[in-house]
């Protein structure tokens, strides 16, 4: 079986990217669950169920978020009917929502989990503890188990990475918006990236406007960050896995720009 999972979605540049691409890249590479992180989708802060929606229509299964889970508020409306979006498990006790999910696709199970980091970023609960706690439970139900490690810090991620090796099917990256090189099947089994990438505008800073990112460094004045147009990206990886055991076999990354046009449509 396959995972494809595509990285931050940031705005409607990144919106588009998915409805332009995704049902491509499905033919492609034929996966049996696409998952999409989402928690940029809205304008570049959170999610909205329209959003999230569209997502599903699109092919995707699930979708996860991150640190801007709560940024658009009308999340608060939807979030406990919605079955497959899965915000950060690690969030503090009585969070609405859940941080992990189920997909059933062709009698194979998969869970999808999403784990937030703590350095640089909100004192929250402990993203390891928390993953230990969610793989006994996944474990009753399924060898397949999908981890999006929202995170800053690369140590961190890959502190993640071998913490799990072997118990998950997966440690992606996700927050950082820059893909990394670093894509490899770790000892025992488990596919890792420090950070999938971005999928939105191509010549801003992180998806955000350059002139107010460089007014902030330059100044330090507050600025209002927006997402930018222009050019547009999408990254994302594929990953094989053994049915049968859980483990891994192959991750491979996508990474579609003027500049690694790996894929067109
Ligand atoms: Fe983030």
């Amino acid at each position: 079986m396959r995972i494809m999972f595509i990285g931050d979605v940031v705005g409607s540049p990144g919106r588009k990217m998915i409805q332009d691409y995704v049902p491509a890249l499905k033919k492609k590479y034929g996966p049996t669950v696409t998952i999409i992180n989402g928690e940029n989708a809205a304008g570049g802060k959170g999610i909205t169920e329209a959003i999230y929606r569209n997502f599903l229509e699109c092919g995707a299964q699930a979708v996860t978020l991150g640190n801007h889970a709560w940024d658009n508020r009308g999340v608060f409306e939807f979030i406990d009917q919605a079955k497959y979006l899965v915000r950060p498990a690690n969030f503090p006790e009585g969070a609405p929502g859940s941080g992990i999910c189920y997909v059933k696709c062709n009698s194979v199970e998969v869970a999808i989990i999403n784990l937030q980091g703590r350095t640089f970023l909100p004192p929250i609960d402990c993203p390891f503890k928390k993953a230990d706690e969610l793989i006994a439970e996944a474990e009753k139900r399924t060898s397949i188990i999908f981890v999006d490690f929202h995170a800053e810090a690369t140590s961190e991620k890959q502190a993640m990475g071998w913490y799990l090796d072997g118990r998950v099917t997966a440690v992606v990256g996700t927050h950082t918006h820059v893909q990394t090189a670093d894509n490899r099947i770790l000892p025992k089994g488990t596919a890792y990236i420090t950070d999938v990438g971005m999928t939105g505008p191509y010549d801003g800073i992180l998806g955000v406007e350059r002139e107010a990112v460089l007014k902030r460094f330059l100044t330090s004045l507050p600025v209002r960050f927006e997402v930018t147009d222009g050019r547009t990206q999408l990254s994302g990886v594929v990953i094989d896995v053994s049915p049968q055991t859980g483990k891994a076999t192959k991750i491979e990354r996508i990474m579609i720009n003027d500049d690694h046009l790996s894929f067109e449509v």
